[in-house]
């Protein structure tokens, strides 16, 4: 008795197993199964006819598996044929249709160590771990030193997309700059692993002590209750000041510029922060391509600029930015620095309309008359003049020459009506620095005296072009 009533709790035992297995392993490919739906069903944009009817019969197959609840004990239904509706050739996708009028090329991000004039480069030293082909995003392309990296964090926040930075390290700077890399990698935003690719350069005079292989770099975790080593740092303890080196700032630039995947590419400096969306609004209006997007010259897309009381926010709109233009919070960059420099072709009807839906060509200017001598930064491709090597930031006018050559090629520069750039929070005002002063007069000599001279016979002249 005893030992036929174990025996069959044991059966009943058996029997609840069996089942209980049945129905997870069911559960689970109906997951699958769901999973797979979905994902067809993202997919569907990007399918060509032939393959859409496909995965349309496919779906109805797997929509009858998932209908029927208990497969244990009966039989398997036949499914029923798929029912063949006509399905509509789908319209190309934004991407696609950028992908289509780019004709853009895909580049990996490989690590390597190579010599650019008298600097060395770790190029893609610290890889993003989303890439990107050619045509899906926009790349903010920057350069830095260390004491900068707090920029990193609010920027990524508002361009949500891929990042390339060339980082200087000579000397000492270079243990730093790695530090502030792993604190910003594991103990900021995940947008800083994601999106960002680091490399870094410095003088063939200055060589750090040690320089680890990409593979062997962060191995340990960063412990995140020390602060952050790009905080606080005074310029003058950093390598580079004590050395009395120049800041190669044209050096990064090219650098990051040449190793950003995509077609599109945003050079600009780390400390401007772009409005939001930029990325997906500016590609839908080049998938569209219309107006003035229809020109034969080359163009370049330029953004304007502001900056904002240092107590303020950064504006999220184009809404938002003209209340605090009114009420004085916000200005015009450099409106007290350098007017000429950034002042944009019809600014003050820029100023003055609304912020519509989308991005549309607000006007076309030229860099002449009024804008001889502006400093655009726009959105552009790796078709666009690279920056002279020979330039430092301290020596000043260091994008002088890209825009003498865009202007003799005839560049349209097509302004965006509902996109800006911010300056990180604090207005800024002239301090006299009589180093700079001296440089500045220097790099007027060398432009003058012998980059002008190669710029006429490399890109030629023409009549209201300057440097
Ligand atoms: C991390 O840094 C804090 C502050 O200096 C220290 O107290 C703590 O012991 C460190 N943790 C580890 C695991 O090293
Ligand atoms: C940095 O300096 C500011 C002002 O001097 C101070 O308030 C802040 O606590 C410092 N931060 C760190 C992390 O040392
Ligand atoms: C602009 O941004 C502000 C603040 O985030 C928000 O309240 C407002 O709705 C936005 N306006 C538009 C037109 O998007
Ligand atoms: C200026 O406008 C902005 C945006 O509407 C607002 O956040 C800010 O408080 C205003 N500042 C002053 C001083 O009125």
């Amino acid at each position: 008795m005893y030992s036929n009533r174990k025996s069959f709790i044991i059966k009943l035992l058996v029997v609840a197993c069996i089942v209980y297995l049945c129905i997870h392993v069911f559960t689970n490919n109906a997951g699958r199964v769901i999973r797979e739906l979905q994902e067809s069903g993202r997919n569907l944009a990007a399918l060509d006819n032939a393959n859409l009817e496909q995965s349309a019969a496919a779906a109805l197959v797997n929509e009858n598996e998932i209908k029927e609840p208990m497969p244990i004990a009966e039989p398997t239904k036949e499914p029923e044929p798929p029912v063949q509706k006509p399905v509509p050739t789908p319209e190309p996708t934004v991407l696609e249709k950028v992908q289509r009028l780019t004709q853009c090329l895909d580049k990996p991000l490989v690590p390597k160590t190579q010599q650019r004039g008298d600097y060395w480069v770790l190029y893609n030293y610290i890889i993003a771990e989303k890439t990107f082909r050619c045509h899906e995003s926009i790349t903010y392309t920057t350069h830095a030193d260390y004491s900068f990296m707090d920029n990193l964090v609010p920027l990524l926040e508002r361009w949500k997309g891929p990042v390339s930075i060339a980082m200087h390290a000579p000397g000492t700077d270079f243990a730093n700059t790695l530090e502030s890399i792993a604190y910003l990698r594991d103990c900021t935003s995940s947008l800083v692993r994601e999106y960002t690719t680091f490399h870094i350069y410095f003088s063939t005079k200055h060589v750090p002590k040690e320089v680890p292989k990409p593979s062997s770099l962060f191995t340990e975790l960063y412990n995140c209750s020390l602060s952050p080593p790009f905080l606080n740092v005074s310029t003058e303890n950093m390598y580079k000041a004590q050395k009395k080196l120049l800041y190669p700032v044209n050096v990064g630039r090219n650098v990051a510029r040449e190793t950003a995947q995509t077609h599109f590419i945003l050079p600009s400096d780390i400390e401007l922060y772009p409005s939001p969306n930029i990325i997906e609004k500016f590609l839908t209006m080049i998938a569209e391509n219309k107006g003035p997007l229809l020109s034969k010259n080359p163009k370049v897309f330029p953004l304007h600029i502001f900056e904002v009381s240092a107590n303020q926010q950064v504006p999220d709109n184009k809404t938002m930015l003209k209340e605090m233009l009114v009420n004085g919070t916000a200005l015009p960059f450099h409106k007290k620095l350098c007017p000429g420099c950034h002042s944009v072709p019809k600014a003050k009807e820029w100023q003055n309309a609304r912020e519509t839906k989308g991005f549309h060509v607000f006007h076309v200017g030229k860099r002449n008359g009024r804008f001889i001598h502006w400093e655009p930064i726009f959105i552009g491709t790796h078709a666009d003049p690279l920056y002279d090597e020979r330039l430092s930031w301290e020596g000043k006018s260091d994008k002088m020459t890209q825009g003498y050559a865009l202007c003799v090629m005839d560049y349209d520069f097509l302004i965006l009506d509902n996109a800006f750039l911010v300056h990180k929070p604090g207005i800024k005002v002239y301090k006299k620095d009589p180093r700079r002063s001296m440089l500045a007069a220097k790099t007027n000599q060398l432009i003058r005296k012998i980059i002008f001279p190669e710029l006429k016979v490399l890109y030629g002249v023409k009549k209201g072009c300057a440097v």
